[in-house]
């Protein structure tokens, strides 16, 4: 059961209310609700970026308050992969470096060859020196998602991957993290406004106004 408080302005704003939440390892899981419901805080809160006021996250069997905000940032880039509406690239560095990014990070000694068959995976074999402002939208989240799986971390975590892109793009962004997921056995938080991609989650959360409730006949 976690609360998650902000001060702001001398007062103190609860954020999320007594939020309790368990996922098996594997799951694809759809958080829903409307805008400034917490969603994108309950993420921050997973990604460990965040620590809740009360209550304990853990993740992949280690609890966060246990670990030191070092420990904690190594344990996010080792475990933990995430996806923003925005991309978050890197402008400086290449289609292949930035999917690269993770394992230098983790102190690998070659990561070209991963980041290059990652990139291939995700349809961009012919973009790996593109800089992100050389890419589409859509390629853009095709590196982002290229980077967030290359570790082949045990959770993404993806903030409405699909808010500024078409439709139709929108669809294979979708189907590349869903086939990704299952592929490794990730499991998948999934931020949504699209009823219909909900529909496709394993399980699905809703928040509203910081508290949760559970959607798929089992409240
Ligand atoms: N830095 C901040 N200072 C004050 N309030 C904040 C801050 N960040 C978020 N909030 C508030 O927290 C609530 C949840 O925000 P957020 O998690 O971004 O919602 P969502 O992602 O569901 O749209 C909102 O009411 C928002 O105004
Ligand atoms: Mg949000």
């Amino acid at each position: 059961m976690v609360d998650y408080s902000l001060v702001h302005g001398g007062q103190t704003l609860p954020i999320l209310k007594q939020v309790s939440l368990s996922v098996a390892r594997g799951q694809v899981v759809g958080l829903l609700g409307p805008s400034g419901s917490g969603k994108s805080t309950l993420l921050a809160l997973l990604a460990g970026v965040e620590r809740p006021t009360q209550g304990r996250i853990q993740v992949n069997g280690v609890a966060f308050d246990t670990l030191s905000t070092d420990a904690l940032a190594r344990f996010r880039r080792q475990h933990l992969g995430i996806v923003f509406q925005d991309f978050h690239l890197v402008p400086t560095l290449t289609a292949w470096e930035n999917v690269a990014l993770p394992l230098d990070l983790a102190g690998l000694p070659d990561s070209r060859p991963q980041a290059m068959a990652m990139l291939e995976q995700v349809g961009l074999a012919h973009r790996t020196t593109h800089r992100p402002a050389e890419l589409s939208g859509g390629e853009q989240q095709r590196v982002a998602i290229a980077r967030a799986f290359v570790s082949r971390p045990a959770l993404i975590l993806a903030d409405e991957p699909t808010g500024n892109l078409d439709q139709n793009t929108s669809r294979h962004i979708i189907d590349l993290l869903f086939s990704f997921a299952k592929q490794w056995s990730t499991t998948l938080f999934l931020v949504t406004h699209d009823p219909q991609l909900a529909g496709r989650t394993d399980q699905q959360f809703y928040l509203r106004d910081g508290r949760l409730a559970e959607h798929n006949g089992c409240a």
